[in-house]
């Protein structure tokens, strides 16, 4: 089978590490890739996968290639082209790919259908409102307190939400989405949610519009700095499983959040063949969805497919023909951590286009896979190209073995201004 990945982030290298060692596919495209994904080879025939120029947005020229190259599945990685109907769009043209639908992919790209979608099926969420007059909201907010969370309804790269703690920061949250218009259209509405207080973990779960599959439990580390310190970014390292949940819990949580949702897909014609990804807060009152994402999660991906054992090309083309319930997921009993190396002042403007130098070095590392995300390679060098730059994954019998792995393997990496969280794992310990 010829396979293309959309995206260039560190989940598309590990969708595409993982794909590389299928015993069915001869052949892997990326577009646009990055630099570590066009380095990779694959299991059939030795052939390295290859990179190709196009934005993740420009469907038709990206389904032009998929006829070209006469590709056979395409592979969507992240959230906007989702959104934006990429999987409509190859569908009409008659071209096999996996991911949510426009429809589908509603559950991530607007806040507000998926908060109202809970509460129409009474999947356990935060209390909220929606809105979008700014004199309503701040009523709402009030009877909170003002300890809130305050949601741009569409996609703002993972900033449209605003915690707030007292009645002033979530007027001038509301202010600041509603009437300022920082997120543009994004936040035209909001959702307002009580803040939530426990443990955040991050559940995935395939599904084929009948069936969902539920991964085990793994945890993102979102802030910038050690002990959730700084600020908001998409992600500075995973790892999984998480100790937070027994199989028992993890049973119920399939009760109590996935089988009402599969229910409430059925009763409103929602066809959702692809990656769910809840956030969830385990709150003394028990596990409650704060968000839905459409997509796998980065860096999420980096610990997950460290431990698939089933072929991944299994999952995808199940998840797209309706056929999982045949599918047994298989998880190493190993850990897997993935440390985030991003550049010097990420999130916020940072310098790119420096040398990186001991990715070698680290490499023989044992049980040490460096993901890239935002790297460009020419000339036989790698260089920065982005914000988050390396996901470095190391998996091992313990926590604290992979840990240590992924820690030794990241002091060997370097670049000007490279930063990296010392405590990924660390709440588990
Ligand atoms: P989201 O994009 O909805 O995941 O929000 C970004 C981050 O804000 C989440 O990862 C949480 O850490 C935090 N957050 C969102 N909603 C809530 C809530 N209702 N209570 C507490 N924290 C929240
Ligand atoms: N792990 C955060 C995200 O993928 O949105």
């Amino acid at each position: 089978m010829r396979v293309l990945v959309i995206g260039s982030g560190g989940r598309e290298h590990a969708l595409v590490w993982k794909l590389a060692q299928s015993t069915r596919i001869n052949a892997i495209w990326c577009a646009p890739g990055n630099g570590g994904i066009g380095s990779e080879r694959l299991l059939t025939n030795g052939s390295l996968v290859q990179c190709a120029r196009i934005a993740v947005d420009d469907f038709a020229t990206l389904s032009q290639f998929a006829r070209d190259q006469r590709i056979d599945l395409t592979v969507v990685g992240p959230d906007n082209p989702l959104a934006e109907g990429v999987v409509d769009f190859f569908q009409a043209e008659g071209l096999r790919i996996w991911g949510p639908n426009k429809r589908a992919a509603l559950f991530e790209a607007s806040k507000v259908f998926a908060q109202q979608f809970m509460e129409r099926h009474q999947i356990p969420t935060a209390r909220a409102g929606t809105f979008q007059d700014a004199e309503a909201a701040r009523k709402f907010a009030a009877l909170l307190g003002g300890r809130c969370a305050v949601k741009a309804d569409g996609l703002a790269l993972g900033k449209g939400v605003l915690i707030c703690r007292s009645p002033d920061e979530a007027d001038a949250a509301i202010n600041q989405i509603l009437l300022g218009k920082t997120f543009g259209e994004a936040g035209r509405q909001i959702v307002i949610q009580e803040l939530l207080e426990g443990i955040e973990i991050s559940l995935h779960a395939i599904c084929d519009g009948k069936t969902a599959l539920l991964f085990p439990t793994s945890q993102d580390h979102k802030r910038a700095l050690d002990h959730d310190q700084g600020l908001n970014t998409g992600g500075m390292g995973a790892y999984s499983p998480t100790p937070f949940l027994t199989p028992e819990k993890m049973a119920e949580i399939s009760r109590l959040i996935l089988d009402p949702w599969l229910k409430g897909c059925a009763a409103e014609g929602i066809n959702f063949h692809g990656l769910l990804y809840p956030g969830v807060m385990l709150t003394q009152d028990g596990p409650k969805v704060i968000e839905f994402n459409a997509r796998f999660g980065d860096p999420e991906t980096q610990v997950y497919l460290t431990r698939l054992e089933n072929d991944l090309l299994d999952l995808l083309e199940a998840s797209v023909d309706g056929t999982l319930d045949r599918i047994e997921l298989k998880w190493s009993d190993s850990s897997s951590v993935c440390v985030i190396m991003a550049s010097g002042g990420y999130p916020g403007a940072y310098q790119k286009d420096l040398p990186i130098t001991g990715l070698e070095s680290a490499a023989e590392v044992p049980n040490v896979k460096i993901f890239h995300a935002g790297t460009a390679f020419a000339e036989g060098k790698f260089r920065t190209a982005g914000g988050r730059v390396l996901g470095i994954t190391a998996w091992g019998k313990t926590l604290s073995l992979a840990r240590n792995r992924a820690y030794e393997a990241a002091r060997r990496v370097h670049f000007e201004g490279a930063h990296y969280r010392t405590d990924i794992g660390s709440k588990a310990l």
